[in-house]
């Protein structure tokens, strides 16, 4: 990590907008967990406020909120050294959502790939709040002071922004109260990609759960859908070059690095020469008994919703008492008159 003026400190977030993924796991939780042991202060939230900005059932939402702090705990989070909690339990995300709404720029928010995918052409029928969403996610982790933020490739743009937002705040007020924050984007699997079409993001919401593994599917599920993954008929190269133009070959190489924790390099001279007849089934197994565990503890985790909630709940009071001053801070920056 590179040297800040700021006391390092970790922020990311997930949404509970669906089931979470083998992508969300392999380029998010996986770098959580291992942040959360490298002795830096960590906050890992469930953006509920950020799911809304496309519909959300509220029942699922709950839910989906709940099984998120489930699969964060499975997955080997620990809420005595990690800050867990869900975003709209602590108000200083909008608050300072709002004030950075006024520094950041339509031109900035106009050039968004993520609001662009999302909305497609139907860009006038969205709701406001997911345009404005990578303000709200700047106000996340700057709410916090954060410095560091471990997420996928697909997030980076987001973060680069946050970054250019803090820099904006910092100038027109003539402070340098905001770190830019840098994205952490590491591992094997950073981008992993839909299981049935390999120029896709392997995602939450894509309508076809044969495209994505979920992180509560059961082992016979995960057999099937890698068994049945898209692939090509030539056997595996010996080397990534070789792999170029066949992305789904790429992914499930990746797939399989991301989980075994090897380098795409290392499987690939492990695996050389393999029809996929062979590989499909290595990757299977390996993916069944990495996973399976965390299922498990998931569904024994969700027999006990109360528990959950009050994990959130202590996470959030945890939360909200770094927040809160720094949110006032802000207020006091901004030129907010503080009549109680
Ligand atoms: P979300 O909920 O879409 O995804 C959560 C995390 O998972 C990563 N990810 C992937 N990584 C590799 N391969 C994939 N196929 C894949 N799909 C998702 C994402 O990059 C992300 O790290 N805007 C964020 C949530 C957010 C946030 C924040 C993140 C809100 N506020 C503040 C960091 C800091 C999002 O929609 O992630």
């Amino acid at each position: 990590m590179t040297d800040t003026p700021f006391t390092p400190r970790v922020f990311s977030g997930i949404q509970p907008s669906g089931n979470l993924t083998l992508g969300n796991y392999l380029g998010a939780v996986r770098r959580f967990v291992e942040m959360q042991n490298s002795g830096i202060e960590t906050i890992y939230c469930m953006v509920d406020m950020h799911a809304i900005t496309v519909w959300q059932d509220p029942g699922d939402l709950r839910r989906r909120t709940r099984e998120l702090a489930a699969a964060y705990l499975a997955c080997g989070l620990d809420p005595k050294k990690s800050i867990l909690f869900n975003q709209s339990q602590v108000p200083a995300h909008a608050e300072l959502g709002w004030v950075l709404n006024c520094v950041t720029r339509l031109g900035w928010m106009n050039r968004m790939t993520q609001f662009k995918d999302k909305a497609g052409k139907n860009a006038e029928k969205m709701s406001l709040g997911l345009y404005a969403y990578p303000s709200l996610m700047a106000a996340d982790i700057l709410a916090y002071k954060a410095t560091h933020v471990p997420v996928g490739e697909d997030q980076k743009q987001h973060v680069e922004l946050t970054r250019d937002i803090a820099n904006k705040f910092n100038h027109d007020y003539k402070v340098n109260f905001f770190p830019e924050p840098e994205p952490i984007i590491e591992g094997a699997a950073t981008r992993v990609m839909s299981l049935r079409d390999g120029s896709k993001k392997m995602s939450k919401s894509d309508p076809s759960d044969m495209s994505r593994i979920n992180m509560m599917d059961d082992a016979d599920t995960i057999a099937k859908k890698i068994r049945k993954a898209k692939t090509d008929p030539e056997p595996l190269p010996d080397n990534l070059d070789d792999l170029a133009g066949r992305p789904e070959a790429r992914n499930l190489i990746n797939i399989y690095a991301g989980i075994s924790g090897q380098t795409p390099e290392a499987v690939i001279a492990e695996v050389a020469g393999q029809q996929f007849g062979q590989f499909k089934p290595l990757l299977a197994d390996l993916a069944v008994a990495h996973l399976s565990p965390i299922a498990n503890e998931m569904h024994r985790l969700m027999g006990d919703v109360s528990e959950i909630d009050r994990i959130l709940g202590d996470g959030a009071n945890r939360a909200a008492e770094i927040a809160e001053p720094i949110l006032a801070e802000v207020f006091d920056i901004v030129g907010f008159v503080r009549s109680r």
